[in-house]
């Protein structure tokens, strides 16, 4: 195995007022080999430019890390989806057993690198919504209640929790039961990083114990990830587009 963490890079992918002149990052990724002609063409329909850079830089992020970790050039890289949608990895058409997933939201992109299925999930913080309506509506009983006793801290328990039952979710790839409400999450108290584990009291059939995930506060987002390896082999980075083509 040649690495058995979990790796999870975040991309801030906004742009500078002086970067309006230059031709977009976009068509040097194409030149590089970082997009295939498939995914340039087919980001042509995503009107709005920053979903479209959203996508294009999910795609050259999990291209540019699957290849480095696995020591080959970025073009040999490619990808497909699962029934659900989920998409995969193949190495010269044939799938791999590195396996990824792709969130984005707002001017950040996220990817999870892993030996095993993997689900990652990044939200901008909204701390205008009416969370605990929106807790009442999706999650579990227990977590609506754990949320709505939050005083201050309201929209900060929203924001984590959603991010990591999505991640959860993104890992299944097909979804479980009763979508984000159909598990409930358990805190165990680290302080940093902090570490939940799925409790299966709801959906005792479809949850595994040995799910793992962590949670990092990010200035002005939440991001999560949820893996079957422990959270402590996880490692983060946070690095800005242009340091792609030299990391
Ligand atoms: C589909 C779904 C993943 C989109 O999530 P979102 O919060 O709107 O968007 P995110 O930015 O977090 O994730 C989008 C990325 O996830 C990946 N993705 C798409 N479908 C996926 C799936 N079923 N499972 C995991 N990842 C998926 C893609 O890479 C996508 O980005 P891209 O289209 O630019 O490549 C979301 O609806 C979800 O979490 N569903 C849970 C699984 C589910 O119920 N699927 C129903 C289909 S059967």
């Amino acid at each position: 195995m040649p690495n058995a963490h979990t790796e999870v890079w975040i991309v801030d992918i906004a742009q500078r007022a002086d970067e309006g002149d230059r031709p977009p990052d976009e068509l040097s990724w194409l030149m590089a080999g970082w997009l295939s002609a498939s995914e340039w063409d087919g980001a042509r329909g995503l009107r709005h430019p920053l979903i479209r850079r959203q996508h294009l830089m999910g795609r050259v992020l999990a291209r540019t890390r699957l290849a480095h970790r696995l020591g080959v050039a970025p073009r040999r890289v490619s990808f497909a989806s699962a029934p659900s949608g989920k998409p995969y990895a193949l190495l010269d058409g044939a799938a791999i057993s590195v396996h990824f997933n792709i969130s984005h939201s707002g001017e950040r992109v996220a990817l999870a690198l892993a030996e095993c299925e993997v689900g990652i999930d990044i939200e901008r913080r909204a701390p205008d919504i009416d969370a605990p309506a929106l807790a009442r509506r999706f999650f579990a009983p227990a977590e609506a209640q754990w949320i709505e006793s939050g005083g201050p801290r309201i929209s900060q328990r929203f924001g984590a929790l959603w991010a990591l039952k999505e991640a959860c979710l993104k890992m299944q790839g097909a979804g479980l039961p009763g979508g984000l409400g159909g598990f409930t999450f358990q805190r165990t108290g680290f302080r940093h990083v902090r570490t939940v584990a799925v409790e299966a009291a709801e959906a005792p059939a479809a949850v595994p114990a040995n799910w793992h995930c962590s949670l990092r506060a990010l200035p002005d987002y939440w991001a999560a990830v949820c893996t079957l390896l422990p959270f402590a082999q996880s490692r983060w980075h946070q690095i800005t587009a242009e340091a792609l083509a030299v990391s």
